[in-house]
């Protein structure tokens, strides 16, 4: 059994049962390490495509491919006993049709362990979230900002700042909702928004960029650690980590060449053996 069945597992009901109730905590971990060490904190641990721009380095999430997904994926379950581990479906592996959407999300699940799924739009994904949940798929939505479509969007910048932006999110997030989506991530939307949203919807909201309003937040873990080169408004950052970890490798650079490292503690001696006593 995928070690999602272990009784001791958040599952999506229970976080969709915490509208309005305890804040629910969200970060994102791509590997079996980070994913260990939130697992304690957080409710939730998302597997973002955002890890091709992350740990890939790419410009954007679009290249980002299913099998990615499920590498990083399965990762996580595997160094986690507690958490959600929600997987994104990546750009071009869900929007073509509901079937499509099923057999991805079918296959995540399978073969990542993973309890839910995340994939990006508002109205135009509301059929496909129905289709997916009435099948036993849990699906999280995302509105607001949605990096999938940055090539139509034209940017990263946020969304919902003026009222006619703002209408269609908020038909958006109430489509997503009323389609059985158990969360709905908000990115990068103006305040009002975001607590308008909140108030209307059924399922909890998850803010990144979505301001204290939300039933809950999520943040990309390299960026409130201080590794992220590109650091959004939203983000704050808790540790800052690049420094320390240039610090780091540059002291074991100047060792190595120092012959300083490995020193007597980090080296092994010969095993001493018993010679057996001579027979007199
Ligand atoms: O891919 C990701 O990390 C995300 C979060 C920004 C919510 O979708």
């Amino acid at each position: 059994m995928s070690s999602q069945a272990d009784a001791r597992r958040i599952t999506a009901p229970q976080i969709q049962a915490r509208k309005g109730g305890e804040p629910i905590v969200s970060l994102t971990s791509y590997h079996a390490h980070t994913a260990r060490l939130l697992d304690r904190h957080v409710d939730v641990i998302l597997v973002g495509d955002s890890l091709g721009m992350v740990m890939h380095g790419m410009e954007t999430t679009v290249p980002v491919t299913v099998e990615m997904m499920i590498v990083h994926g399965r990762a996580v379950v595997r160094g986690t006993k507690r958490a959600l581990i929600v997987v994104d479906l990546p750009f071009g592996s869900y929007e073509a049709s509901h079937t499509e959407a099923f057999h991805t999300a079918a296959r995540v699940l399978k073969e990542t362990g993973a309890g839910a799924v995340k994939l990006e739009g508002g109205r135009r994904m509301a059929e496909t979230v129905r289709f997916l949940v009435d099948r036993g798929v849990p699906v999280m939505g995302h509105v607001g900002l949605t990096p999938q479509a940055i090539n139509t969007l034209g940017s990263f910048k946020a969304r919902g700042r003026d009222d006619a932006e703002a209408s269609i999110i908020l038909d958006d997030a109430r489509a997503i909702a009323e389609a059985g989506a158990f969360a709905i991530v908000l990115e990068a939307i103006a305040e009002p928004l975001a607590r308008r949203i909140t108030q209307e919807v059924a399922p909890p909201t998850i803010g990144i960029g979505g301001s204290p309003a939300c039933d809950g937040q999520i943040l990309v873990l390299e960026d409130m650690l201080g590794l992220g080169d590109r650091v959004p408004k939203f983000v704050k950052k808790y540790a800052n980590l690049g420094p320390d970890i240039e610090k780091a490798v540059a002291s074991y650079a100047d060792e190595v060449r120092a012959r300083t490292f490995p020193a007597a503690e980090h080296t092994y001696a010969p095993r001493l053996v018993e010679k057996p006593a001579k027979a007199s």
